[in-house]
């Protein structure tokens, strides 16, 4: 069964409440969007399995760990996913990236998908999907049973605001793929918004309205 982690770190709860004010300009907005993933990033990459190497110290042979090899590639989902690349790839930056483009009809929710380019060497890989919304659930199970239809076996999902729905959705579209969220919001409103949320992620990173 997939679990759902919830970041209550305190830098990760400073950013995120700057994030959720209307008042924070777009430049700001987008800046905090990349710390935030790269303080998730920390988080959900803890598992990698680590390998002892021989390093020579200026002093002397010492023991020590590195990443042991593992493949990883990031996938946003267009738009709003592209803020939380730099700051994963900052962190990982021999991680391969790969794109879907999805968006919600505004009338029935659900994803439509518009664009798709992925390493060619995927299936080899650990894959981190992110998003910074998870409001139905919708576009991020399109992109995890799309990630599958190509092969991928072991997928994450990172989204900086959830709401119950979404995870009910993960949870019986993708049990196998754990999530990990920096706040779990109560509900969505009317037009599947998040509330409180944010607003439009996609629009405040690229200033769209
Ligand atoms: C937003 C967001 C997610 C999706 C979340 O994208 O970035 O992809 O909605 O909602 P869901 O969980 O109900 O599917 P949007 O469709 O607004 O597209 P955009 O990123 O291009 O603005
Ligand atoms: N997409 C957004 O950008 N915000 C929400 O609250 C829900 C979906």
């Amino acid at each position: 069964m997939s679990e759902l982690h919830v970041y209550d770190h305190p830098l990760i709860q400073h950013k995120l409440s700057i994030l959720r004010d209307k008042n924070t300009s777009v430049k700001e907005f987008r800046e905090l969007v990349g710390e935030i993933a790269m303080l998730m990033c920390y988080e959900a990459t803890r598992d990698l399995p680590l390998e002892e190497v021989e390093v020579e110290t200026p002093v002397d042979k010492a023991i020590a760990k590195r990443i042991a090899g593992k493949k990883l590639a990031v996938v946003p989902i267009l738009r709003a996913g592209l803020g939380m690349v730099d700051g994963m790839v900052a962190l990982m930056p021999s991680c391969k990236v790969g794109h879907i483009g999805l968006y919600r009809d505004p009338e029935t929710l659900q994803p439509v998908e518009y664009y798709c380019k992925l390493p060619p060497d995927i299936t080899e890989r650990d894959v981190i999907v992110v998003d910074p919304m998870f409001a139905t659930g919708g576009s991020a199970s399109a992109a995890c049973t799309f990630l599958k239809e190509h092969g991928c076996r072991h997928i994450k999902l990172m989204c900086i605001i959830g709401a119950p729905p979404a995870w009910e959705k993960m949870q019986q579209d993708h049990p196998d793929v754990d999530v990990y969220v920096a706040a779990m919001d109560p509900k969505l409103n009317d037009h599947g918004y998040i509330v409180p949320g944010l607003g439009d992620a996609g629009d405040r990173i690229f200033g769209t309205k």
